[in-house]
């Protein structure tokens, strides 16, 4: 067993000292039926995965959970709350880090300090086949004690941003906190007040970006984010939404 954190009553810890992937465990913990809210956490993973099926190294002294979700929203909306993940995430590094330190967010959902990659996000989800999810996995790795030297962007760490203090725990108290205000603030205000949030902190917005997508590269100007999430990329005047894919400016 992992150490003991203290989360809001909205909240089942599942604390695990080594596991596959959380999301996967997260995942299997649904099937069997487990609650919105459970969140499960493990000190180490042994086949941690990123987004397109990459891995996610996963040693320990970094922190890798996954939140359990059940929401009773149509299957669009309820994906907006990858949004609410990465605002918490943000904030809880803004909590954490130096005062004056720059965190921003990256589209689809990546968190970066000083413009390298902290945190990233991976959602999985199962369809109710009536329009919703039967369950909704918000994977969350951060990169305190140690990043990847090799990655495809750029990687840093809360410690080497600075932030010494900071523990697995304490980060994913902190973020299970601000999770829950901003699902509180989504389910009553919709999700405007995300999106602004999301934005001001946008990595990149008003830049040109080139997108990925499989085979597909598009280049263009990362214009906005839409009402659903989608990225606007601007091409020769045109404007095309975004809902998938891998984005890189030019500094990054
Ligand atoms: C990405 O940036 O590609 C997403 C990385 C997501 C990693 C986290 S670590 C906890 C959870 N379990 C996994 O196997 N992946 C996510």
């Amino acid at each position: 067993m992992t150490g003991v954190v203290s989360l809001p009553g909205h909240f089942s810890l599942v604390s695990l000292d080594t596991i596959d992937s959380t999301n996967e465990e997260a995942k299997r913990r649904a099937a069997d039926g487990a609650r919105d809210g459970t969140v499960v956490w493990a000190r180490q993973q042994t086949a941690g995965r990123g987004r397109r099926d990459r891995a996610w190294v996963s040693e320990a002294g970094n922190l890798f959970f996954s939140l359990l979700l059940r929401p009773d929203y149509p299957a669009a909306e309820a994906m907006q709350l990858s949004f609410v993940a990465a605002n918490a995430v943000a904030d809880a590094f803004a909590v954490a880090l130096p005062r004056g330190s720059f965190v921003s967010c990256k589209w689809p959902n990546d968190v970066l300090v000083e413009g390298r990659k902290a945190a990233g996000l991976l959602l999985e989800s199962a369809s109710d086949g009536k329009g919703g999810l039967s369950w909704l996995v918000i994977g969350i790795g951060i990169n305190i004690a140690n990043h990847p030297q090799d990655a495809d962007f750029p990687a840093t760490s809360l410690h080497a941003e600075g932030a010494g203090e900071v523990t697995e725990e304490k980060m994913l108290r902190t973020i299970c906190l601000r999770f829950l205000a901003g699902l509180v603030m989504w389910r009553n205000l919709g999700f405007a007040p995300v999106r602004k949030a999301w934005l001001a902190r946008a990595h990149g917005l008003g830049s040109p970006v080139t997108v990925r997508l499989g085979e597909e590269t598009m280049n263009g100007v990362f214009h906005a984010l839409d009402e659903t999430g989608a990225l606007v990329l601007r091409q020769d005047g045109v404007e095309r939404l975004i809902t998938a894919g891998d984005v890189f400016f030019s500094a990054s």
